[in-house]
């Protein structure tokens, strides 16, 4: 029997109740294969600072090397906004990111068609889009230096972020985003900012030179506004986007809204060795809606079917996990982020019966 070790990190807010239905659709289908889970729970982010005055412990860090794959809830919550940047929750999700080497961000953002009047824009501007964005996340402007705030000596203030790439990291983000492409449609944008920042004139430089290696791949270029722009007038055009990391955290937010829900938005962080995996929704930790039982925990269970196609190769447990969750949407079930008032045949569910519903289909 194939035995997989998977590092679970609730983090903060709706997290522990988004990944514990999470969990249980990962135990369903262990039932029904011939694959052991075996799961290690720790603290990360503001429940990690409350327990031992740290965003990631050793501990932490050390199940999370040690593990096949992480799956992560979310971290962040107003009660720790006024601590220093090095001791804020979201640093743990950075730290983790940077330790474990997940340079490639996948993030796919699909219309389910019973969401189709979820979204804010036009059914016919939106039907049919599946895209994917391939966010750098170990480089760019979140790790560049120098970085930091300093007093000037007259009293004022000067901040400092870098946006800095070194040949290498493009590549291998490059790389990873053809290879993407290429299980897809052959279509790869790459998104910069090329007339400006000279970084991402470098960026533009070798992702063409890489490019050459995959002649099959349609590559375009776009600028970071454009793209920003062309996401809601016509996202039927891309299929994969490869960007920045600060460039790829803003369009996925965007290209999460054509799906009308952020809730619904998975993630894998890929590194360069198989057992370097991070899976989380790309979503934070909500601390408006924390402790409510009504957040929307399908962001989470998509992102356990990217961790059994892309960790575990387990592509036909993935692919029943992606049509339970088609098929509850089908019967109605709706949290309160997707739901509509009025709308006939759906009916509002806490997030524990929406994982349920899933849990249900896929049994
Ligand atoms: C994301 C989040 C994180 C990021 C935050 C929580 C640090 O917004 O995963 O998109 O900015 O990368
Ligand atoms: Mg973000």
């Amino acid at each position: 029997m194939k035995k997989f070790n998977v590092a679970v990190l609730p983090g903060d807010g709706i997290g522990s109740e988004i990944v514990a239905e999470a969990v249980k659709v990962l135990k369903t289908i262990e039932k029904k294969t011939n694959v052991e889970f075996v799961l290690t729970e720790a603290l990360v982010g503001g429940a990690s600072i409350d327990a031992y005055g740290r965003p990631l412990t050793d501990e932490t860090l050390s199940i999370a090397l040690k593990s096949d794959a992480v799956l992560l809830g979310a971290v962040g919550g107003t009660k720790w906004e006024g601590l220093e940047y090095s001791m804020r929750p979201e640093r743990a999700l950075l730290a983790l990111r940077k330790e474990l080497g997940l340079f490639a961000n996948l993030r796919p953002a699909r219309i389910y068609k019973p969401l189709i009047d979820a979204s804010t824009l036009k059914p016919e501007v939106i039907d049919g889009v599946d895209l994917m964005v391939v966010r750098e996340l170990t480089g760019g402007l979140y790790f560049g230096a120098p970085r930091g705030v300093e007093k000037l000596p007259d009293g004022a203030e000067r901040g400092v972020n870098t946006m800095v790439y070194t040949t290498p990291e493009i590549e291998r983000i490059a790389c990873a985003a053809f290879d993407a492409a290429r299980k897809r449609t052959k279509k790869l944008c790459s998104v910069d900012k090329a007339n400006v920042l000279e970084t991402t004139e470098l960026w533009r430089r070798v992702v063409i030179r890489v490019g050459k290696d995959y002649p099959d791949v349609a590559l375009s270029h776009m600028y970071v506004d454009n793209c920003a722009m062309q996401l809601v007038r016509n996202p039927k055009q891309f299929d994969v986007i490869v960007t920045e990391n600060m460039f790829g955290d803003i369009l996925s937010d965007e290209a999460s809204m054509l799906t009308g829900s952020i809730g619904m938005l998975p993630s894998a962080s890929l590194g360069a060795a198989k057992n370097r995996a991070m899976y989380e929704p790309i979503h934070g930790s909500a601390p408006d809606i924390a402790g409510k039982g009504i957040a929307n925990p399908i962001a989470t269970i998509l992102s356990v079917a990217m961790m059994l196609k892309y960790s575990f190769d387990m592509e036909d447990a993935a692919a029943k996990i992606e049509t339970a969750v088609e098929n509850v949407l089908e019967k109605g079930f709706r949290t309160a982020d997707i739901y509509s008032v009025g709308k006939t045949g759906t009916r509002r569910v806490s997030c524990a019966e929406m994982g349920a519903a899933i849990v249900k289909e896929l049994a």
